[in-house]
């Protein structure tokens, strides 16, 4: 593994690896055990959009790991007055021992994989985020103790999201159901693979999709630079709403998680987020160690 551009180039054990390293590290942090192993590097974080966890977890997981994170807002880089993608990726490769970058377009991240030299992590684009969806796998693991026989569904816009939970759902062996407005479904190459792997179904039923499931994800109804579509939209996807009803159809036991930041009483009620904020800030923890078993693995 050279970079972590999406999860459709990784394959299971790939997967399972950084997982299992992900649960050393937040072990040793938890006991109080240094783990530098990345003394000595550097990490550039390119964001073109804004963040909250992915920001915050990638500077300490790099402090945590001895290393030096560099936060590079695209306002300030000349990336942002329209310097190719290609000559920064071999500008940054001379200073710098890996890159991670949010930014819009997909083809941007693996544009700098290709030109530079150094490891390049997706801290999101709009076709997917690979970074959020092992530390989902990662707490669904904690949580249920392994994949086998579990049911993840998700039920919303066929986004990033979308795109990384199906694929890395299907690549630990869980069954993946989604449920979505026809309109606004995931993407072609996304579902290209799921209906090759089998154990998927997608339907615009929230409540079928929803049955007998384990985990219940949901995400944002506009994600961001999609702004200027939220009235259209919040019309377009009433009725796609994590609930009592939904949960209702889930297995009992089912837990809910979300990528956050959510809007309440959009893609999910204010009570059901609340009863489930236990795993949801788990899920949101586990950003940090997932990630930091990325960096060790691309940079150590
Ligand atoms: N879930 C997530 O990526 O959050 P941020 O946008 O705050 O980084
Ligand atoms: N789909 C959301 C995820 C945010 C973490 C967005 O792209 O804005």
């Amino acid at each position: 593994m050279k970079h972590l551009l999406k999860l459709l180039d990784l394959s299971t054990e790939e997967i399972i690896d950084l997982l299992n390293l992900a649960d050393q590290l937040k072990y040793e942090r938890n006991h109080h055990i240094p783990h530098p192993h990345l003394q000595g590097k550097t990490l550039g974080m390119i964001f073109q959009k804004a963040s909250t966890r992915t920001r915050v977890s990638f500077e300490t997981g790099m402090v945590q790991l001895g290393g030096y994170p560099l936060f590079l807002s695209s306002n300030d880089l000349q990336i942002g007055r329209g310097e190719p993608v290609q000559d920064t990726a071999r500008v940054l490769s001379r200073y710098l021992d890996g890159i991670m970058i949010r930014t819009f377009a997909q083809q941007e991240v693996e544009d700098l994989a290709q030109y530079g030299s150094i490891p390049i992590i997706n801290g999101l684009t709009d076709f997917c985020h690979p970074c959020q969806v092992l530390a989902d796998l990662m707490t669904i693991r904690e949580y249920k103790g392994s994949f086998q026989g579990l049911k993840m569904c998700y039920i919303g816009d066929g986004n990033n999201m979308a795109n990384s939970l199906i694929v890395g759902g299907l690549k630990v062996g869980m069954e993946v159901s989604i449920a979505c407005p026809d309109a606004y479904q995931p993407d072609q190459k996304v579902l290209e693979f799921a209906n090759a792997n089998g154990g998927f179904t997608m339907t615009n039923r929230p409540e079928e999709a929803a049955a007998g499931a384990d985990v219940i994800f949901t995400d944002v109804w506009a994600s961001m630079g999609q702004e200027g579509e939220a009235e259209q939209r919040k019309l377009a996807f009433a009725g796609f709403q994590v609930n009592d009803t939904v949960l209702a159809a889930a297995n009992p036991e089912a837990m809910v998680q979300h990528c956050l930041p959510a809007h309440r009483g959009e893609e999910i009620t204010a009570s059901v987020f609340e009863a489930h904020a236990k795993e949801i800030f788990d899920e949101a923890e586990n950003r940090l160690h997932a990630q930091k078993a990325v960096l060790v693995k691309l940079m150590g």
